[in-house]
Parts: C-alpha cells; structure tokens; sequence
C-alpha cells in the first residue's frame, strides 16, 4: 500500500508504473475527467469502450475487442461516477478472464466502494481467482470519510508493482500531508457500525432525491452506487446539454453537469445530478426542478434546442 495524494495522485502514480509510452489503455465510457488525461499524460493512447445508456451495461465483444489491439491495461470505476453503475460479478469475471488471456493490468478506482445501495454490492475485483498480480487498487479517503478536500488517497497492489508505484509517487509528490494522514487514522479504526450507517445516510438522500425526481415524472437511471444521478433531458429537445445546463442554473436554479463532458460518444440528452447534500437543499432543488418540464418545455429561442 502507498498512500498518496488524493486518488487522482494514486491513479497517475499506478498508470505511470504500468504504461510505456505508445502502450493502450482500455477505458470505459462515461468516465471520470480524469482518465483520458492520465492515460494521454502517462504517454499510452486510450480505446473507449461504451457503457451504453440508460442501463450502462457493455457489450462483451466490444470489450474483448479492445483488448485484442494490445491494451496494455483498462481502467474501471467501480462504483461508476458519474453513471451509478455497480459492477456485477458476472461482468467482472469477464473483465478479469480478458486480463489474464491478453495479459493486462486493471487499474481500478473504487472511491465510492462504501456507497452502494442494497441489494447491490460492491465486489474488489482483486479478490477474483488470478487478479491479485494484476490488480492496481486507487481508493481514497475522501468518500468514505467525506473529507474531500484533503487529497487523501493509496494504491494497493502486489509488491512487484507497488514498489514501482512507490518510486514514481517519490517522484511526482514526494508524500501525502504528513499530518491530515495521522488524522485520518481515526477514520481508519471505526468499526462496522460506521459503514452501515454511511450506507443508510446515503441511501436515504438517494430516496429522497431520485425518488422525488422520479415523483416529478423525469426519466432517469436509478444508481446502484455513488451518489451521482443521471437524467435523460431529451423530452425538451436538447440538442446542446452545455447550454441547457447553463439555462437550467439561470432559470431554474439547480446546476447540474452535462453528461457529454463524461463520455467520449456523442451524448447530449443526458445530465449528472448529485445528492451528496443536506435534506433541505434536496427538497428545495426538487421544487424548483418540480418547475423545469413546464419551463424547458415552454422556452424560446434558447440557444441549447
Ligand atoms: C471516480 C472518482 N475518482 C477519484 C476522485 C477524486 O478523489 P480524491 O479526493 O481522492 O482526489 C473522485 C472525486 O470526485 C471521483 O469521483
């Protein structure tokens, strides 16, 4: 295990210690911002491969198709920001028989393996028969303690890789904030008891959120796990979701990102909603949004139709 800053830093770092410049990188789409990045400024080239809307399921030989071009490795968000995806077993064999008979390495980011709602539940692919060598773990304290801004993050992989991991974090940060990591061992020593109510907390802002979007008729993906939610706008005749959400903080006053930002297909009906707050910012975002459909549907010469 290296601790690092933020899992931003851990991902970076596990690229940086698996990739040789010209090598390919298999990366789901939607995807966090990051990944395409850190695969280009790690020197490899990325091949997308779609989680295709509104189930965000893959289709098998698409992804074994990827592989086959010499993927060096794939990097997989589980659970998915921003689609709420929780992998199931059954697709993450699939993923792990690919990386053994194509011989890659899978760099996972878990930060959001606390924040899964029943019944699904969140599997460590490097607990499959076989992945414990090819497995690079980025985590982070962030989600699972909600201390975001601290950038506290770690890699957990065999020692082979770990040890190279170790020498490029050396390089590219040197260390972790010595005193927030002291801090976060009070974290680190809660017991069961703290989870399950992180799990409840969570589930109970999911319910009033999607439940309250899906009372106000809205179309939507129910997520399985991180507290992201996307939401199908294409009733209103989006045809630029950038501008439609620019309109929607300006005359709805609730912000949301637009979904083409996370995904490398053109995708322009969708929108990421989270529910990471308090009750009453909720209730008072769903009345508002309760006036959407009626304004959306009513707007003139907007420039997002
Ligand atoms: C999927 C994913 N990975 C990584 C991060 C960043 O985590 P950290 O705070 O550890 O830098 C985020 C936070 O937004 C995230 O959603």
């Amino acid at each position: 295990i290296v601790v690092t800053c933020g899992s931003t830093e851990a991902m970076m770092a596990s690229l940086t210690s698996v990739i040789n410049p010209g090598d390919k990188v298999v990366i789901f789409s939607p995807f966090y911002e990051n990944y395409g990045a850190d695969t280009i400024l790690s020197g490899a080239e990325p091949i997308y491969v779609p989680l295709v809307p509104p189930d965000f399921c893959f289709d098998k030989e698409a992804l074994e198709n990827a592989f086959k071009q010499g993927a060096k490795a794939m990097i997989l968000c589980n659970p998915s920001n921003p689609c709420g995806k929780v992998f199931t077993r059954e697709e993450l064999e699939f993923i792990a028989e690919l990386a053994i008979q194509y011989d890659a390495y899978v760099v996972t980011d878990e930060v959001y393996e606390h924040i899964v709602y029943a019944p699904h539940k969140h599997i460590y692919l490097n607990t499959l028969p076989g992945m414990r060598e090819r497995t690079i773990v980025c985590n982070s304290l962030s989600k699972t303690y909600s201390i975001t801004g601290w950038r506290l993050g770690y890699v957990i992989a065999c020692p082979r890789i770990i040890d190279r991991v170790k020498k490029v974090h050396d390089f590219l940060t040197v260390g972790a904030s010595a005193p927030l990591q002291i801090a976060a061992v009070t974290g680190l020593e809660f017991d069961d008891d703290y989870y399950k109510e992180l799990q409840e907390h969570y589930t109970h802002m999911k319910e009033i959120f999607v439940g309250g979007l899906r009372k106000l008729g809205y179309r939507l993906t129910e997520p399985q796990g991180s507290y992201f939610v996307m939401v199908d706008v294409s009733e209103f005749g989006v045809k630029d979701d950038y501008k439609f959400c620019e309109w929607m903080i300006k005359n709805v006053g609730v912000a949301a990102v637009p979904g083409s930002s996370f995904f490398r297909e053109k995708v322009d009906n969708l929108v990421r909603f989270h529910f990471a707050k308090k009750d009453e910012t909720l209730k008072e975002a769903l009345k508002r949004l309760s006036t959407l459909r009626e304004k959306a549907l009513a707007a003139k010469n907007v420039d997002w139709k």
